[in-house]
């Protein structure tokens, strides 16, 4: 079965086409294109809705387009073409979002339904962050094997949820304020980093621990890390850095540095601890990571080296870099392992979309 998938929940517009052949086996990705409007937002320091919505409009017809063309070797298909024989169905984001740029993909999905006459599926993009574990790649050819613990980390939200199946699962807990990323992106601002922060609060934190033979103390609390439920607080964080910054007006690249180690090491041990007792408490050693934050290298190995310690064989997966943070191929990849038709007509956008 192949599937063209459309996600436009924020400021990334993308389309790819995946195809499952075997049931026991991952998901294969044929193309998978990503426009962003990132420069714009990074002006800014932050996303402006109307602005993302009006990139959405701008780009998705090329977009869709370019993914049908890449989809296949053979050059004398046009995208029309491919996408009326090649495509058995189509996947939309419907939510969460922002309801200007969910409405650009969901309302292109549907009208293609309609006027081409191919199923559609609607795919909650907060689980398709988990399910782009479920995507081959040279690296990766094996899939999680259930039941597993799943951590979803990005730029809106931070949750950990127990799979019993695929599509029994409970949730366990979540950010009682700011997600992981969104902190990451507002100590980011406090600093005048680049936006998203993610990124160079990670490389600054790498060049910090570079040569130091133990791990250093961080200079932040990691917040909640002693609660005996699953969930996470980020926004004292980001209180914490701030009063900091104010203390010590003067920062050098070496002090800034180590703030990013800081604030790195403080998201990281209390996102891995929980992580490792949900694992325990529900007797699984398989854990799978989705979303922005999971491109972090450090939080995926020290999760893997906790997970040495804790838990017998563990199973640690973490999407390649291009499939954590938004993209379409993860909504194909949700779409092929849990394929759940419904009529056009049903489908509408919802921004305040969370786990039913
Ligand atoms: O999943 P995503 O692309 O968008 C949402 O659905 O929110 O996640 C974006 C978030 C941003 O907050 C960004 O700072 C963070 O992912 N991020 C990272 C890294 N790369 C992106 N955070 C930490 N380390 C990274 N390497
Ligand atoms: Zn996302």
């Amino acid at each position: 079965m192949r599937i063209l998938s459309i996600e436009t929940s924020c400021d990334e517009t993308s389309a790819a086409v995946v195809e499952k052949i075997d049931s026991n086996n991952g998901v294969e990705v044929l193309s998978n294109v990503i426009a962003t409007s990132l420069d714009i937002h990074a002006t800014t320091g932050g996303i402006i809705p109307e602005n993302a919505a009006r990139e959405q409009v701008k780009f998705i017809i090329p977009v869709i387009k370019k993914a049908l063309e890449l989809s296949t070797k053979d050059s004398n298909k046009n995208a029309q073409r491919i996408f009326t024989d090649d495509i058995d169905a189509i996947a939309v984001t419907y939510g969460p979002g922002l309801i200007g740029s969910l409405l650009i993909g969901v309302e292109t999905a549907k009208t293609l339904s309609l006027s081409f006459n191919k199923p559609i599926m609607p795919v909650n993009h907060l689980l398709a962050h988990l399910f782009a574990n479920f995507i081959k790649t040279e690296k990766n050819n094996t899939i999680p094997q259930l039941p597993f613990i799943g951590l979803i980390v990005s730029g809106g939200h931070t949750d950990l949820l127990y799979f019993k199946s695929l599509t029994d699962f409970k949730w366990l807990g979540g950010t009682r304020d700011d997600a992981a990323g969104e902190a990451l992106d507002k100590i980011g601002r406090l600093l005048n980093l680049s936006y998203p922060a993610g990124p160079e609060i990670e490389q600054r934190a790498n060049k910090f621990i570079k040569d130091k033979k133990n791990t250093p103390t961080s200079l932040f609390h990691s917040p909640m890390i002693g609660s005996k439920d699953f969930d996470f607080s980020f926004s004292g964080l980001k209180a914490e850095v701030a009063r900091f910054v104010e203390k010590n007006p003067e920062i050098s690249e070496e002090l800034k540095n180590e703030i990013c180690y800081s604030v790195q090491k403080a998201v990281i041990d209390v996102l891995v601890k929980k992580t490792i007792r949900a694992a325990k408490v529900y007797k699984t050693n398989t854990i799978i990571l989705g979303g922005g934050v999971s491109a972090n290298q450090t939080l995926l190995e020290k999760l893997k080296k906790q997970a040495e310690k804790d838990l017998s064989n563990p199973n640690i997966f973490s999407p390649e870099r291009k499939y954590s943070t938004d993209n379409a191929a993860m909504i194909g990849a949700y779409a092929l392992i849990d394929y759940k038709p419904i009529e056009w007509k049903k489908i509408t956008s919802n921004p305040e979309l969370y786990f039913d």
